[in-house]
């Protein structure tokens, strides 16, 4: 009976030993994996895409410049955090660059890189930039909604600028969108905030500074348009006729009313993007003199 009892208590000893061994074996290897892999692995989960949510088509010129990586950088490993989105990059160039096209491949994000230079004639006259990007990226838009289903097409379209600064509850909100949403932007228009006022959760006018007599006083950043409104107004498009700070309302204008309006982020009394810009940077002319072909900065 004695030997009996010794010789299962040397088994459940062994027994416990071998759990033992088999909990360390098990979890170090585990946690190593979630730890080191990780962070490379990143740009390609953040094409991650759900089907309930409405795809964000993101759609923005961008133009060679000094900050130019350093802005789509910050930019884009945004917009790795938000599902469901495709990014339009439209570049003021002759031809597509490699600096442009290394970042989009190597962001992981669901993209599409076009081009368009904007005629030097027109760019003098006209103040508005990114008019003739913004309008070859509809061009592309309408001939790729055109080929998805009904349930695949829902989704809706923002013009974002290269350095603006985007908080995550921005895309949350827009998803939220029938026809138009608007929402605060922060520091823009010589304000700290430029926003629509809400009277009894409709939008009743807004509180702009600069040009107040716009029918649509607000920037760019305010607002997303449902994507199948571009089918069905296969017209509307940006215009270079315009005075500076009207592509707003010359592209709302196409789709609605002042009324019609849907204001999103609590009733417009949050603000969820800003309209940073980036400094232009300054290099020393013994900088200048100094050529690095080699690198890409
Ligand atoms: C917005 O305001 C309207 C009217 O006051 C209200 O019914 C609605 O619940 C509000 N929405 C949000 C998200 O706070």
């Amino acid at each position: 009976m004695t030997s009996f009892l010794s010789f299962k208590k040397q088994y459940i000893a062994l027994g416990m030993l071998v759990f033992i061994a088999l909990f360390f074996f098990n979890t170090r290897p585990a946690s190593i994996q979630c730890q080191v892999p990780q962070l490379e692995e990143l740009p390609a989960s953040v094409a991650s895409t759900n089907s309930n949510l409405p795809t964000i088509y993101g759609i923005t010129p961008t133009y060679a410049r000094l900050a130019q990586k350093a802005d789509l950088t910050r930019l884009s490993q945004t917009l790795m955090l938000v599902k469901n989105f495709h990014w339009i990059v439209i570049e003021d160039a002759e031809n597509k660059t490699p600096l442009v096209a290394n970042l989009l491949r190597d962001s992981g994000l669901k993209y599409t890189q076009l081009n368009i230079k904007t005629e030097k004639e027109k760019a003098k006259k006209a103040m508005a930039s990114g008019v003739e990007q913004r309008n070859k990226a509809l061009e592309w838009l309408r001939g790729h909604l055109r080929g998805l289903s009904e349930e695949e097409r829902i989704g809706v379209v923002y013009f974002m600028d290269d350095d603006n600064t985007y908080a995550l509850k921005v895309f949350e909100e827009m998803r939220k969108i029938n026809k138009v949403g608007v929402w605060p932007v922060g520091i823009v228009g010589g304000m700290m905030v430029e926003m629509p006022i809400i009277t009894n959760g409709k939008v009743s006018g807004f509180n702009a500074l600069w040009k107040p007599f716009r029918p649509f006083p607000i920037d760019m950043a305010g607002f997303a348009v449902a994507a199948n409104l571009f089918l069905e107004h296969p017209e509307a498009k940006f215009s270079r006729k315009v005075q500076s700070g009207f592509q707003e309302s010359v592209i709302l204008n196409y789709f609605v009313k002042k009324e019609d309006l849907e204001p999103l982020a609590d009733n417009c009394t949050k603000v969820y993007v800003w309209h940073t810009r980036t400094q232009k940077p300054s290099i020393s002319k013994a900088g200048k003199a100094m050529t690095y072909n080699h690198i890409e900065v």
